[in-house]
């Protein structure tokens, strides 16, 4: 893997059960031994569920709204991605994070079960951003497509299939919605969800706050749900990840910065799709008290 180079398909592999790119699975038992701090902050989510989003917003409140420090570099540097592993010469999230002095705020999509156990050991706080199901599964869609680090998503029905079957990266979007929700209970996790923050970022915003301790002026308030909305942030380099190479990611086919907007979805599931998505959801979601809006 070359920049430059054209792409070659990444190999996938299980951990736990839970399908992963080959050079993550060789990286494993590093990623499981990775030593948390007690003053880090974790961002998690299952890919695609506004992730970048909120990894905005938390370095607009740490930095008090300073946009200049908030374009200090890209959001994958700012926030290490501590799983994520590429073959030499290119840093892994864990190298990243290694680096960085505390206070760190990283990232990850990793299911609760193959958190690295010193994050609960170390009790750090965690940010977990949840988005439905339906407008996820399109997302990541689109996303596969246009990333030529993930595996290629076939066609959009073949891609359904996959995803409700768990047989994408991350594993099941179900087990990892459900999985973290269990976990909020028992640890420092602030759970949110992407249509809340589309309907009312300023309430979801204030949520944010109050969990890392801090005050911050009405007009910061403001400027900070500016600089993180959906066109602002799309016209972001630092934010948009257009900086990296078309060979990584190439938005002539579908940018980062996609459609953000819930029910987006309807305009990719046809009517059968939708009913038998709804039959299955019903399935995996029964017993939870988990509840999800597919528009706002
Ligand atoms: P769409 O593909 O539906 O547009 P992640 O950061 O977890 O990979 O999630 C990416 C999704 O979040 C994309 O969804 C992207 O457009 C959306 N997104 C990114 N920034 C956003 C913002 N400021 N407001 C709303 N959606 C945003």
């Amino acid at each position: 893997l070359q920049l430059g180079e054209k792409y070659i398909q990444p190999e996938t592999k299980e951990v736990n059960g839970i399908l992963v790119t080959k050079t993550m699975s060789e990286n494993w038992d590093n990623i499981w031994n990775f030593q948390a701090r007690p003053d880090d902050l974790l961002i998690a989510s299952y890919a695609k569920a506004g992730t970048t989003w909120t990894q905005e917003i938390v370095d607009m409140i740490q930095n008090d709204g300073d946009v200049q420090k908030c374009q200090r570099a890209n959001t994958f540097d700012r926030h290490p991605f501590i799983e994520w592993t590429l073959p030499p010469p290119f840093n892994s999230g864990l190298d990243l994070a290694e680096k960085m002095p505390s206070p760190r705020t990283m990232k990850t999509h990793l299911p609760v079960q193959l958190l690295p156990p010193s994050f609960w050991k170390e009790n750090s706080k965690i940010i977990y951003v949840a988005r439905n199901a339906k407008d996820t599964v399109v997302s990541y869609y689109h996303f596969s497509r246009m990333a030529a680090l993930l595996p290629n998503p076939g066609t959009w029905e073949e891609f359904l299939e996959a995803f409700k079957a768990g047989k994408v990266l991350w594993g099941s979007w179900y087990d990892h919605v459900k999985g973290w929700w269990d976990a909020k209970d028992q640890h420092r996790i602030l759970y949110i969800f992407y249509e809340d923050m589309k309907e009312d970022p300023k309430r979801e915003i204030q949520k944010i706050l109050k969990f890392l301790e801090k005050e911050i002026p009405e007009e910061i308030l403001n400027k900070i749900i500016y600089h993180t909305s959906f066109d602002v942030m799309k016209h972001n380099p630092m934010a948009n990840y257009t900086t990296l190479p078309i060979s990584f990611l190439d938005h002539s086919i579908s940018p980062f910065m996609r459609k953000g907007m819930p029910g987006d979805w309807k305009s990719h599931f046809t009517v059968t799709q939708n009913e038998e998505f709804d039959k299955d959801y019903q399935k995996k979601m029964a017993g939870s008290t988990l509840t999800f809006r597919t528009e706002i």
